[in-house]
This record gives C-alpha cells, sequence and structure tokens, in this order.
C-alpha cells in the first residue's frame, strides 16, 4: 500500500470544516483591521531564501532544480516572497500596506506532534510602517486573531537592541552565534562558547535579559540604548490596551531578517512544539532590489493553533435526505434542486433500497428526508418526514422547501 510522504497529512472531511471555520475566523478578524489578503506561489527561486532567512532555514528546504536548470525551493515561509512581491508588484501603491495570507509552507524538519514537513500559516505584514505604533498593531492584531479563535496562549514581547548592545564587542560570525544558541535556549553551548571568548558575565547578563518583569529591571542590565523610547511607548500601548503578554529580551528569533521589536506565542496542550506564533519588525525589500522599506509581520503556526484547540465539531447546517422508490426516482435531482436552491444542502440515496431502508440510512446523517413515490408522483406532492420527530405531511414541494428554512432558522 503507498503511503503519504513523512511530515505530510490527509484532511478528512469533519478536519477539513474545523479547519476551514477557524481559517474564516482569522480572515475575519484581519480584514477588520483593513489588512487584505494576497497570495504568493508555492516555489520560488532558492535565492530568495538563502539571501537573508538564516541557516537554520536554509538546511530545512526541499530544493530542486527544474528542467531548465533552475535552483528552486519550496517556500519554508512566505515573508520573503511577500517583500519580493511588493518589489516587484506594489512599490507605488501608497503606503503602509497592510497584508495577510494564509498558505502552506515546507521545510524538512524531523516530525513529530506539532511538527511537520508541510504546514500552514496565517500571517499577515504591514509594510511601510515604522515605529512603536506600528509594531504594537502588528502584536495586536496576533492576540486579536488567537483570542477570536479561541485559543489559550501566552505572547511574549522583546526587542533585539538590548541583546545586540551587550553582544556589541563580538564580530557579526560570533554575534550570530550567540543569535542561535539564545533561539534554541541552549544555556550550556552558550556558556561554553562565550567562556572560550573569555566573556565570562555575558551569560548572566543575557539570563537577565529572559526574567524581566518591567522594564525599569532593563533599563539596569543594559543603560541607555538608542531605542530605549520607542520600546517605552509600544509597551506603552499593549499596557493600554490591556492584553495579556509577558517581556522576553531573550527572544532572538531562528530567522535572520529581524531588526527590532520580536515577539512569540506559545499555545497549550502542544508539548515541545508549543509556539504557535513568531514575528517582529525586519528589513528584506533592499536585499530584493527594492527600497530599504521597514516592515513588521507575524506567522501563526495554522496546524498548531488547530492541535491546541482540541477536537472541535464544526457546526453543521440542515441536511435533506432525498428518498425515491422507482416512480419517483425520475424527480430526484430536480426536488433536490429545488432545497439547494434556497440554500439547504440535499443528498440523493442512489440506492435501490426500500424506502424503509433508505430512511434508517438517511435518520443517521440528515434531520429531514423528502418521499418521492407513486402517489407524490402522480399528485405532484412530496412526503416531508421530520427524522427528529417522526412526524411527516404530504405537501406541495415549495412548501417543503419553506418549512425545512422554517426549522433552520429556529
Ligand atoms: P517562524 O517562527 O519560522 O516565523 O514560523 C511561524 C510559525 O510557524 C511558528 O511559530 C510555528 O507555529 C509554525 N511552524 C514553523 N515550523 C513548523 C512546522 N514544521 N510544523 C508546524 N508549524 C510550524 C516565520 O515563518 C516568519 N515568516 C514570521 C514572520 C512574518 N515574521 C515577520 N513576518
Amino acid at each position: 500500500m503507498l503511503q503519504r510522504p513523512r511530515g505530510t497529512r490527509d484532511f478528512l472531511p469533519e478536519e477539513m470544516e474545523a479547519r476551514r471555520t477557524l481559517e474564516g475566523t482569522f480572515r475575519d478578524r484581519a480584514r477588520r483591521w483593513g489588512y487584505r489578503e494576497i497570495a504568493t506561489p508555492e516555489f520560488e527561486h532558492l535565492e530568495l531564501f538563502t539571501l537573508r532567512s538564516g541557516e537554520g532555514i536554509v538546511e530545512e528546504m526541499y530544493t530542486f532544480e527544474d528542467k531548465g536548470g533552475r535552483k528552486l525551493a519550496l517556500r519554508p515561509e512566505i515573508t520573503a516572497s511577500v517583500l519580493r512581491m511588493y518589489v516587484n508588484e506594489a512599490r507605488v501603491i501608497p503606503k503602509p500596506l497592510r497584508w495577510f495570507y494564509f498558505a502552506d509552507c515546507f521545510r524538512y524538519e524531523r516530525p513529530q506532534k506539532g511538527r511537520y514537513r508541510q504546514f500552514w500559516q496565517f500571517g499577515a505584514e504591514l509594510i511601510g510602517a515604522d515605529g512603536p505604533r506600528a509594531d504594537a498593531e502588528v502584536i495586536l492584531l496576533a492576540h486579536d486573531l488567537l483570542a477570536a479563535a479561541g485559543a489559550r496562549f501566552e505572547i511574549r514581547v522583546g526587542h533585539l537592541a538590548p541583546v545586540t548592545s551587550l553582544l556589541r564587542d563580538l564580530d557579526p560570525a560570533d554575534r550570530k552565534r550567540v543569535m542561535v544558541f539564545l533561539d534554541k535556549h541552549d544555556a550550556t553551548g552558550l556558556g561554553a562558547f562565550l567562556a572560550e571568548k573569555g566573556l565570562v558575565d555575558l551569560p548572566d547578563r543575557l539570563q537577565a535579559l529572559r526574567g524581566i518583569r518591567d522594564l525599569s529591571e532593563l533599563w539596569e542590565i543594559i543603560g541607555d540604548i538608542p531605542e530605549k523610547a520607542r520600546i517605552q511607548e509600544m509597551i506603552g500601548l499593549l499596557d493600554a490596551e490591556g492584553i495579556r503578554y509577558s517581556l522576553d529580551f531573550g527572544i532572538a528569533r531562528g530567522l535572520d531578517y529581524y531588526t527590532g521589536m520580536v515577539f512569540e506565542g506559545f499555545g497549550e496542550n502542544l508539548g515541545a512544539e508549543n509556539q504557535i506564533l513568531g514575528g517582529g519588525a525586519y528589513r528584506l525589500a533592499h536585499l530584493f532590489g527594492g527600497d530599504d522599506v521597514a516592515s513588521v509581520g507575524f506567522a501563526i503556526g495554522f496546524d498548531r493553533v488547530m492541535v491546541s484547540l482540541g477536537e472541535r465539531p464544526a457546526a453543521q447546517g440542515l441536511r435533506v435526505a432525498v428518498l425515491a422508490t422507482e416512480d419517483g426516482r425520475a424527480r430526484a435531482f430536480t426536488v433536490a434542486r429545488a432545497f439547494r436552491d434556497a440554500g439547504v444542502t440535499a443528498v440523493l440515496d442512489l440506492s435501490e433500497r426500500s424506502i424503509s431502508a433508505q430512511l434508517s440510512h438517511a435518520a443517521k446523517s440528515a434531520e429531514f428526508a423528502v418521499i418521492l413515490g407513486k402517489r407524490e408522483a402522480e399528485a405532484g406532492t412530496v412526503t416531508l418526514k421530520d427524522l427528529r420527530t417522526g412526524e411527516q405531511r404530504e405537501v406541495p414541494l415549495p412548501d417543503a422547501v419553506k418549512e425545512v428554512k422554517r426549522s433552520d432558522a429556529r
């Protein structure tokens, strides 16, 4: 028996319906903030991601050569594509641009609960806005989406400037190594690496950035930095909105393009892979031949939110089963169409079983049965049976449709 590739999933109708419901919630909320949906290609030139996405992600990429010898990659994330698209298509559109996407990404990772090789992100990018209000808007939007989904989550907000100021004496390559240790929460590796460099007090100071409760503690550790006012104003805006979040100035992010504010979200019931959100302020457009536009955005790990929410059957509309004897069969499609045109799901019984066998099957999946027999065919009527109460009446088709609709509204 052939199996699907490792790290991929099939979705049965129940799960697909629940996914569509969550997608709908995210789309609806994002639109209320003035964000509009975009889409980019599933594969891109490999270079788009090697330019600035960070080594981790590059090692995890699905890359291939096409028949023309071009090096391509399945997208491991969407932000680089969105900024490429901005440079290609949208430089002349007045900024800021507020865009969102719901799209699948591919990463060659070791699969486990909440970690897949094909997974979906719901993300938003605010392009061409810079400053504490832009940072705050994006954090508040992410919070709004997750809250609207009914998720239980914790948001951690940080900024790269404090870590960068502590690492100012390291050369860029070493700084990058430190950021990788921080992102992986590898305190042992970090300690050993910095000890080798003779920087023995640095690990403790970096560690202290994680546990900060309010900003005054941060300034005590790092002193004044140019970003101080911006950080204070952003945090003030979050506090004014009353959202729950914690400070974490040890957030390093796995991707290389961040330049300022960074934030992450963590969900419940997820085990080790509990990060459901990542984002921050970044610059990418200039690498792709565009202007050096400031942007800020995030992506929610859609599949992790699904796991975190657990089993939630999607609301089903009413269903009508259209049952017929041999004499009634010719009308079945026409009768079903009348219900469908009125917005009701109508499903034909395609078997040639007796009406009582058709009824017992219908009772498992529908609220109403419409029975088409010889008598109904002659009288131009249908028999409408409410499968929940057992009541049934022979009525003209338009009356049956009305009655089902009335019951739907109740
Ligand atoms: P990221 O943190 O690499 O950021 O991914 C965002 C989210 O995607 C993660 O927090 C996680 O929930 C989910 N995710 C990542 N890998 C997997 C996987 N293998 N299986 C399931 N879910 C996964 C980005 O991709 C940035 N582009 C976010 C961003 C947008 N920054 C600015 N704008």
